[in-house]
């Protein structure tokens, strides 16, 4: 088991560090820059068929659901389709409606969870065109869908997790510039993000020689015992996924919400004890979770600032990322908070790669 850690006393932080190479896998002959679009041939789909997909349900549980949320962005945000996200369980029994032309897709790294499995059987139920992304190869969901991506991220052992996050978004990524480029999605903007793309292993790296300055951060706040995390547009979904690590690992509350939520529930939780970590990697929304963090800083709230290069906060602590593309940005956020949530519990004394009464994966209902 020691040699399988490489040299990391947790799997988490070895899958941490696995990063660069399993996102450099997950695209691994799939960006085309000579047609500024990506080539997925697990989809088995031809270009009509690709162009004539107007709609898209995503289901999942857990971090996928994460994943899976910045997926809907994207499909939105480039493709200028409706996408639907609906927790794996609660697609499954709400009876969802499934149209004409919908691709659904399956999100599971183990591709083992009951819930979502139930949700495929469902959707095929009511004839919907099924994909599945998943990590584990020859899964139950990946087997019974027939046809997906894989995710080619590695074995994932810590039962929080963390590559399969980042390769889910960079595949969801992938799939959005396909079907954007059928779509609305022009040549000079698909070019930009599979630029992005592109660099997303160098920028990981860079965030991960963070390590030690995030671990010293983390010191101050060892003993909370509630945190917030906000975020605003494609760090919104990267808010909830930085809490639920937090929760997982080292079993501090902690509440991921839209930075402008609140003002509707949370500013009333506020106060010295209670931290909030701010994502700020968009130049655009900067100066709104500005105002966010004033604030929660009047309500004496610490605050921790996760900004890209050449944004300036008056939060108490910053962890500065690389500069990148709006759509690749909540991958470094996403690392640079996995970081922190490992910190936080291991400075506690946690069990990091086994949480108590947490399995990786829910085979049960
Ligand atoms: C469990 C694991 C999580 C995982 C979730 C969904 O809760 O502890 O890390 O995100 O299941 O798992 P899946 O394999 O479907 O992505």
């Amino acid at each position: 088991e020691e040699a399988q850690k490489g040299g990391f006393s947790t799997f988490m932080m070895k899958e941490i560090h696995d990063q660069p190479r399993a996102v450099r896998n997950s695209v691994r002959g799939h960006l085309d820059f000579d047609n500024a679009t990506t080539s997925l041939g697990g989809l088995h789909m031809n270009p009509k068929e690709l162009a004539s997909i107007d709609r898209i349900q995503l289901f999942a549980c857990g971090t996928s659901l994460n994943a899976a949320l910045l997926g809907q962005y994207f499909f939105e945000d480039l493709v200028g389709i409706p996408c639907q996200v609906t927790q794996a369980a609660d697609f499954r029994y709400r009876n969802p409606i499934i149209e004409k032309n919908t691709l659904a897709i399956a999100l599971s790294q183990s591709g083992e969870t009951a819930d979502t499995l139930a949700a495929v059987h469902e959707a095929k139920r009511k004839g919907a065109d099924l994909i599945a992304i998943c990590n584990a190869v020859g899964s139950t969901i990946a087997r019974e869908a027939g046809r997906g991506v894989y995710l080619h991220a590695g074995p994932e052992i810590s039962v929080a997790s963390t590559k399969a996050f980042t390769t889910q978004v960079s595949v969801l990524l992938q799939l959005a510039i396909l079907l954007g480029r059928t779509k609305r999605l022009d040549r000079g903007q698909a070019a930009d993000i599979l630029k992005a793309i592109d660099q997303l292993p160098e920028q990981i790296e860079e965030v991960l020689k963070l390590s030690d300055s995030i671990r010293t951060i983390t010191e101050k706040y060892t003993d909370v015992h509630s945190m917030f995390f906000i975020g605003r547009g494609y760090q919104y979904p990267v808010a909830l996924e930085g809490a639920l690590k937090v929760k997982e690992i080292s079993y501090i509350h902690a509440e991921g919400y839209h930075a402008a939520e609140l003002k509707h529930g949370p500013l009333a939780l506020l106060d010295e004890k209670v931290p909030v970590v701010a994502i700020c990697t968009n130049k655009d929304s900067a100066q709104k979770i500005v105002s966010n963090i004033r604030e929660c800083s009047s309500r004496k709230s610490p605050v921790i600032a996760v900004v890209s290069e050449g944004i300036e906060t008056p939060a108490d602590d910053s962890i500065t990322i690389p500069q990148a593309h709006p759509t690749t940005a909540p991958i470094l956020a996403a690392v640079a908070l996995q970081l922190f949530s490992f910190h936080i519990a291991d400075l506690r004394g946690c069990s990091i790669d086994q949480p108590k009464n947490l399995a990786k994966s829910v085979t049960v209902e």
